[in-house]
């Protein structure tokens, strides 16, 4: 099959043929339609988590996809030959065709309503939204800021705290607040022009309930203490420093993409139904996939929302 193919860590992927992968017991064959990169595929191939999560080469990027049940393997006996699903894979799906866990709570039946693109934008950066708004509890009326709203998770946590009644602050350049406030945020700070800590300061003296973190770690992260009112919760999407260096008020969890059974199923039919938007910053053809890594990547190449590629013909 035709796949992306990375052969070493920081090498360029490029496109070749791999062989295709063999249904098992319990997984679907599924043909892909479309794929998102997130920061975690360019982290593998890069080195940068090599020894947390070590990769063999040939190596093939992507978990997030969505495409159509190809072979169904023994024992997956609620999936059939030709259900179209979205996911996160067990086998790379920067390829014509990936191997998903029948039993993975990161499975789910695609709505009709929602195309294959937008359906493979939402299982990696949806999960993880709804990991830390769980972690978070936002509740009715609380003011909740988030660091890096602009990208994959941001999109969602976004819209998530705000259904659950927050009052959102967020960060982004200038040119993103319109967006942002199509997503329901109340206040964006220009994280480019002005100095964070100093801003919410001034317009929040009391501080925040809750911080979602998805950009800092180290000094920078224990730093949002200083804009928390006592007794709130900060959530990270990265390692943090040891929990003791922040003030002894502040909740803080650093979370994992934890998939509850109906999750991905739910976000799914909020989108199909456009009570969650899926924003789509840029679509790349198939040959343009290691680019599409690349750009996620790069701080220059400004990303709003997931970057997502159409599969192989
Ligand atoms: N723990 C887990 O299970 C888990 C799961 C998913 C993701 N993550 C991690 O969470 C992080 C975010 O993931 P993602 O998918 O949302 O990434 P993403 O799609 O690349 O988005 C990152 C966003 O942050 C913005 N940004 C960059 N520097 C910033 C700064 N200094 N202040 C504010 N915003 C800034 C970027 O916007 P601009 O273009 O405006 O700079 C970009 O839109 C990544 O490090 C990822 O690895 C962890």
């Amino acid at each position: 099959m035709k796949a992306l193919i990375v052969q070493g860590y920081g090498q360029d992927a490029s496109i070749g043929q791999i062989d295709m992968p063999h249904v098992r017991d319990g997984y679907l064959l599924v043909r892909m339609q479309a794929a998102a990169v997130n920061p975690w595929d360019y982290k593998l191939i890069s080195g940068m988590v090599k020894d947390l999560s070590p990769i063999t080469f040939p190596y093939v990027p992507g978990m997030d996809g969505a495409g159509v049940v190809l072979e169904v393997g023994a024992g997956a006996d609620e999936w059939n030959k030709g259900d179209a699903v979205l996911g996160m894979f067990a086998t790379g799906t920067l390829a014509q065709y990936a191997l998903i866990s029948a039993a993975d709570t990161r499975l789910a039946r695609k709505p009709d309503d929602l195309d294959f693109e937008h359906a493979a934008a939402v299982p990696e950066a949806g999960l993880t939204a709804k990991t830390i708004l769980r972690a978070a509890n936002v509740r009715d009326g609380q003011d909740v800021l988030i660091i890096g709203a602009t990208g994959g998770v941001g999109l969602y946590a976004t819209q998530l705290a705000k259904a659950q009644g927050a009052c959102v602050i967020a960060t982004g350049k200038s040119e993103d607040a319109d967006y942002l406030q199509r997503l329901g945020v109340t206040n964006v700070i220009d994280y480019a022009c002005v100095d964070l800590t100093t801003q919410m300061r001034k317009r929040y003296p009391s501080g925040v309930d809750v911080v979602i973190d998805l950009i800092n770690t180290g000094d920078a992260l224990i730093r949002d203490a200083d804009v928390m009112r006592r007794g709130g919760t900060l959530v990270s999407s990265l390692f943090g420093p040891d929990k003791r260096a922040y003030p002894n008020d502040i909740t803080v969890h650093y979370i994992q993409l934890q998939a509850q059974k109906g999750d991905l199923e739910g976000l799914a039919r909020r989108a199909a139904i456009g009570e969650l938007q899926v924003e789509i910053g840029r679509t790349y053809e198939f040959v343009d996939g290691a680019q599409a890594l690349a750009d996620l990547r790069d701080p220059a190449k400004h990303t709003r929302g997931k970057l997502i590629v159409r599969a192989a013909p």
